[in-house]
């Protein structure tokens, strides 16, 4: 594998986001330990016990508690990765949140502080991430996001999710442009529907799923394992002349009108 253009063999990931199995992180966090990345994994404090019996599966992954919105945990987090491995190659920022009240009603209804709090969560803390990860990356590196397709089109019930996912698939133009000539590449990864703890606060989300399976060109859904492998390849070298681009991984549900 370490011939392949799609080994991580050597590098650093730290992957943002994990609550259990059923979570996108958790398959990212496996394919870059498959590739061969030594992976720090991120949970919300306090989360420990839904996550601690799944680091076999991710290589002994190191994990670490993070809430996004305290600075200072943050700052521990890249500390800790500067003083134990001096590098980072790597970070999937898996992140979303939005208050239910604000996420199951119209956007026309939202909140400003249901609006800004997914703003900060969901969005702007992959600002901070690729500022504290910048210096760990003086060679290069890769940062990632998770998005969807609300980002661009209507999507029934996504609502308060649609501009946040639509500002960060632009923060992650803004950023490419920014990073791309130190050799920092920035990319939305864009899954289709996966049942997760996440997506069942959406409303009627098994409907989605299951619209999306019927109709899509593949006739199934992504997994979180598909959108992990798409991971590996943004961040290896096979993926090395690409940035800033939004790449699907939805079975061609986005193809359709
Ligand atoms: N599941 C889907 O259908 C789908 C589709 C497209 C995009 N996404 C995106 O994928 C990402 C991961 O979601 P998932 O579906 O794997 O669900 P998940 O519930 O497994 O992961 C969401 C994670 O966000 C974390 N989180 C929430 N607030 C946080 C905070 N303040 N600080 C740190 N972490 C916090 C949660 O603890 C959880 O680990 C999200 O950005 C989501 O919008 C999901």
């Amino acid at each position: 594998m370490s011939n392949s253009p799609f080994s991580l063999q050597g590098k650093v990931a730290l992957v943002c986001g994990l609550a259990n199995r059923e979570s996108i992180a958790f398959g990212c966090a496996q394919a870059l330990h498959q590739a061969g990345a030594r992976v720090v994994v991120t949970h919300m404090p306090g989360a420990e016990r839904f996550v601690q019996d799944l680091t076999g599966d991710l290589g002994d992954a190191e994990l670490m508690p993070c809430d996004v919105q305290d600075d200072a945990q943050l700052a521990a987090l890249f500390a800790h990765i500067a003083s134990q491995y001096e590098r980072l190659d790597v970070v999937v920022h898996s992140i979303a949140y939005a208050p239910p009240e604000d996420l199951r009603g119209r956007l026309v209804d939202a909140s400003r502080g249901g609006f800004l709090m997914a703003m900060d969560i969901s969005c702007h803390s992959f600002l901070r991430m690729a500022r504290l990860a910048e210096p760990l990356m003086p060679t290069g590196g890769t940062l990632l996001n998770m998005s969807y397709l609300g980002a661009e089109r209507v999507v029934e019930n996504y609502a308060l999710m649609g501009p946040v996912k639509a500002a960060l698939e632009s923060m992650t133009r803004y950023m490419a442009a920014e990073l791309g000539p130190q050799g920092i590449r920035v990319h939305a990864v864009s899954p289709g529907p996966i049942r997760t703890r996440a997506s069942s606060g959406l409303k009627d989300f098994d409907t989605l799923a299951d619209t999306s399976e019927a109709r899509a060109p593949l006739r199934r859904l992504a997994t979180v394992q598909d959108v992990g492998n798409a991971a590996v390849y943004l961040a290896s070298s096979a993926g090395a002349a690409t940035t800033g681009s939004v790449h699907y991984i939805d079975a061609g549900d986005n193809i359709l009108y």
